[in-house]
């Protein structure tokens, strides 16, 4: 048994969970249910950002007290993931007392790489992110991704020197020490890595007053990116307590908007500590709604609750995690939910069962006694982060046991009493399932738990459809 330690990015509480936010989740949720069916000892890391300018800046528009603006966001984070179903083991917010102290002191073991200077530069608080000025020239001056005009800054700073850290970052990369997937995307953050400045990691109090003061320092506030990356190892105890039971962490998911972050800053810090860097960075692709990118001013945000609601868990998670490609964009639509909803759930997937468990029942067959082996090309897909061709796969399975079923005929062989032969195909096709469910359980754990009662061992046929149509 290894232990494994995963973390998915913690989202700003700028307002309620969209669908996008669904994707670090899943993708988390299901590697975790994986590492534990093949028996691995799992901890599993979520929480909320809660630092920063755009946070304090939408309070101030809606007139309520930063702290009781981000309670209540980050309680509707924490609601949205158990309705997930996420079987996280910890729950952090940087607004905690712990997680706060913890930062001042990973700041202070960084001094030495630390120094004061004047940033004359560009902002977006969209990003929250420092942008050169090669950068906004090249934008015309306008964020591509929150379409506001970068703004103008110059201000006295704290600098975290990356040129320190730099060829370290490079060759961690280079020899998938920290391996960057998809494999692409290595190509660009080594690009980024070879034009990255020294980063600001501080603002003037005066330009930012949410968020964790500097040590020793009080004039100067973290910059929030400081700050929230610090959160994968301050939920661990860090520096409190030694890390190395779950430090480094097996896996880091993260949206590739966040990337650069996650591949270069983080990083850096952690090698300032002297702590090694994360195994692996899945960085997934972007959830579009109708072909585009979500934003309230286009009206086109899916509240992720109201598709939960539709058709439950399971219906959700099948869909982002099969439909969406774990690392391409995707687009999301209702037409297209609720067709994979009675297309495949209930008719491939649904009828397989009802089907099956009526054919058993009514022939008393029960479950055989053979183990359940983890077929060898799902696991090899799982273990490279491939889950929707893991999904594919596995729903290959699905369909051909409805094909086996209708070639096989098991309802003539009743008939014409050819009794061994029938209990040979059905038992095949009872081993058939329970092998499938084996591999759909990270994926749809409330039907693939039904479906283990149902064919566990006398066989009844489920007294209500596991997908109902409306
Ligand atoms: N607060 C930072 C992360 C700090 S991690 C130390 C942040 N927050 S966010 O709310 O903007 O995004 C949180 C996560 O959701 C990121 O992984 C991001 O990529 C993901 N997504 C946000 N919108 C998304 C889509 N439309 N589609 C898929 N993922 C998206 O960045």
């Amino acid at each position: 048994m290894t232990k494994k330690y995963l973390t998915t990015a913690i989202p700003y509480v700028n307002g309620a969970p969209h669908i996008g936010h669904a994707m670090d989740y899943c993708l988390a949720d299901v590697y975790a249910r994986y590492q534990k069916l093949i028996g691995n000892e799992v901890r599993f890391q979520v929480g909320t950002d809660e630092h920063g300018n755009k946070i304090f800046a939408k309070s101030k528009e809606l007139n309520v007290p930063v702290k009781e603006y981000v309670d209540a966001n980050s309680n509707k984070f924490k609601e949205f993931i158990g309705k997930l179903g996420v079987e996280y083991t910890d729950f952090i917010r940087t607004t905690d007392v712990d997680h706060e102290r913890r930062c001042q002191e990973i700041w202070t073991k960084l001094n030495d790489h630390i120094y004061s200077a004047k940033y004359k530069g560009w902002y977006c608080t969209g990003c929250e992110r420092f942008v050169t000025e090669k950068e906004a020239e090249e934008n015309g001056g306008i964020c591509p991704d929150h379409q506001r005009p970068y703004e103008a800054l110059e201000e006295e700073n704290y600098y975290f020197r990356l040129a320190d850290f730099k060829d370290q970052i490079r060759e961690a990369i280079e020899k998938d020490e920290m391996l960057i997937l998809p494999e692409f995307r290595k190509k660009e953050v080594l690009k980024l890595l070879e034009d990255a400045p020294d980063v600001s990691i501080s603002r003037p109090r005066a330009q930012l007053t949410w968020g964790v003061s500097v040590p020793g320092d009080d004039s100067q506030v973290m910059y929030v990116w400081m700050d929230a990356l610090s959160n994968y190892i301050t939920v661990l105890g860090y520096p409190d307590n030694d890390i190395s039971d779950w430090w480094p962490a097996a896996a880091e998911f993260v949206g590739k908007d966040i990337l650069r972050f996650h591949a270069i800053l983080w990083p850096a810090i952690l090698i300032g500590l002297g702590l090694p860097l994360p195994k692996v960075l899945v960085s997934h692709g972007m959830v579009l709604s109708n072909g585009q990118k979500m934003s309230k001013s286009i009206g086109n945000v899916i509240d992720p609750v109201e598709v939960l609601d539709k058709h439950g868990v399971d219906a959700f998670r099948y869909f982002f995690l099969r439909h969406i490609d774990t690392f391409a964009d995707s687009d999301f639509t209702w037409e297209k939910f609720e067709d994979a909803y009675n297309n495949e759930l209930a008719n491939d997937l649904g009828n397989l069962v009802q089907r099956l468990a009526t054919l058993a029942h009514k022939n008393n067959i029960v479950a055989g006694e053979k183990n359940i082996v983890l077929d060898e090309n799902y696991k090899s897909l799982m273990d490279n982060y491939e889950f929707s061709k893991a999904f594919d796969y596995a729903w290959e399975k699905v369909n051909g046991l409805n094909r086996q079923i209708d070639e096989e005929k098991p309802w003539s062989l009743a008939k014409n009493g050819e009794i061994e032969k029938l209990n040979t195909v059905m038992g095949d096709l009872v081993q058939g399932i329970l092998e499938v469910n084996e591999m759909l359980k990270p994926f749809l754990p409330n039907a693939t738990s039904r479906i283990a009662e149902v064919f566990g061992g006398e066989i009844m046929p489920p007294e209500t459809p596991l997908f109902p149509k409306n």
